[in-house]
């Protein structure tokens, strides 16, 4: 089995890697020494195709499985599915000697893990993430949290996982557009943090878009394995984790403009890499030729490449609402021609919102 290990000291774990690995998660979880009671959260549309193996491979290990189910959608990601977890949690007697087994997508992920964070004060938690999204980003890190009525991902502690495990077969299932929208933070990972990643989404496109298993693992491999160095270099976000913020700032403008439903965050985050690629041109980060690159990728992954179309001052409001946004300026992320990163802070609306209709 191919795995690599992020790097935090006591926090360290691994992440582990193979197509159908999803049948031995009750042997990696016994290697780890974790208790005898396991919640495995998850929502329906998982539940259905992957619930059973996971409940088969915990149970053959000698757990005492307790699943949780909770509603699919980012509109559930709330206090109220929080307190069923918790609810479920408390009446199925986990103790601090048990252990929460995320079973989903970047919902599912960040809401359990938020869970195991704070139930007892804390017990430990394992990724099994199933959408792409979830096993090039959201399961690795440690970023817990929920949503707020007045926010997206207001509420959240930084939880690292005890263990990822992601299996690819598991994206068998994941539909087109969820695949494709996955795809976009792929590509982040090369715009700012890796040229010969980059290089090689360029040339193999195709097969993933074709979702060539060896190809499809290896992208995930890297995507991890960048995330990882940038985690351990800055845990908490003090500084240089922002880089992966790649393209956010318009991603989240874009999201809250359109009230969190016409795009999904993967499809915003592509619009917003596109425009964070011009707007490093203009500041002479990068050559045309580097826009034209990061653009011409992310359009052959069919990702959307322009804004839409909303005035420049609504632009600016949904920035200002962002958390990100501090004492009037944004800490904007810069591709330093591709595969690099410039984190600047840009309080010049004008230069952010160039070109775009007032
Ligand atoms: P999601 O969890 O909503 O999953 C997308 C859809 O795919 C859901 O309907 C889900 O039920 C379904 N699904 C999941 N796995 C499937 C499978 N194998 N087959 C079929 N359907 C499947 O969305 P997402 O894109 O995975 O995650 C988005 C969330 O992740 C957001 O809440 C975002 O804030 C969070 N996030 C967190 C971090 C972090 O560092 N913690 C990073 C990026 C994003
Ligand atoms: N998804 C951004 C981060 O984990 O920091």
């Amino acid at each position: 089995m191919d795995e690599l290990t992020v790097r935090l000291g006591e926090r360290s774990y691994r992440i582990r890697f193979g197509s159908g690995i999803l049948s031995t998660l009750g042997s990696m979880c016994r290697e780890l020494e974790l208790g005898g009671k396991v919640a495995v959260v998850t929502n329906p549309t998982v539940e259905k195709y992957y619930l059973e193996p996971v409940r088969a491979s915990l149970a053959a290990a000698g757990f005492e499985v307790h699943p949780v189910e909770i509603p699919d959608g980012e509109n559930h990601k709330s206090g109220r599915t929080l307190d069923r977890i918790y609810d479920a949690l408390i009446e199925g007697g986990l103790n601090r000697q048990s252990f929460i087994v995320a079973l989903g997508g970047g919902v599912v992920g960040d809401m359990a893990g938020y869970a195991a964070a704070t139930y007892l004060r804390g017990i430990p938690f394992v990724q099994v993430p199933t959408t792409l999204l979830a096993q090039v980003d959201s399961s690795v890190g440690g970023k817990t949290g929920i949503n707020h009525p007045l926010g997206k991902n207001l509420i959240g502690v930084f939880h690292q996982p005890r263990l990822v495990v992601i299996d690819p077969k598991t994206l068998d299932t994941l539909p087109e557009r969820e695949y494709l929208s996955g795809m976009a933070e792929v590509v982040k990972y090369g715009a700012v943090c890796g040229a010969p990643f980059f290089d090689f989404l360029t040339a193999e496109s195709s097969r993933l878009l074709a979702r060539d298993k060896d190809i499809l693992l290896s992208a995930i491999r890297t995507s991890c394995a960048l995330k990882a160095a940038v985690v351990e270099r800055d845990e908490r976000e003090g500084g240089h984790r922002a880089v992966l913020n790649y393209g956010h700032t318009f991603a989240h403008a874009v999201e809250s403009l359109t009230g969190y439903s016409k795009y999904l965050h993967g499809e915003a985050v592509a619009m917003g890499m596109a425009r964070a690629a011009r707007l490093s041109e203009a500041r002479g980060y990068a050559r045309p030729e580097d826009t034209e690159r990061i653009i011409g990728l992310l359009a052959s992954l069919r990702l959307p490449t322009e804004l839409p179309a909303f005035q420049a001052d609504e632009y600016r409001q949904a920035m200002l609402r962002d958390k990100k946004v501090r004492d009037g300026g944004i800490n904007f992320v810069f591709n330093n021609g591709i595969g690099d990163s410039i984190v600047e802070k840009v309080s010049d609306w004008g230069f952010l919102l160039r070109d775009i209709p007032r």
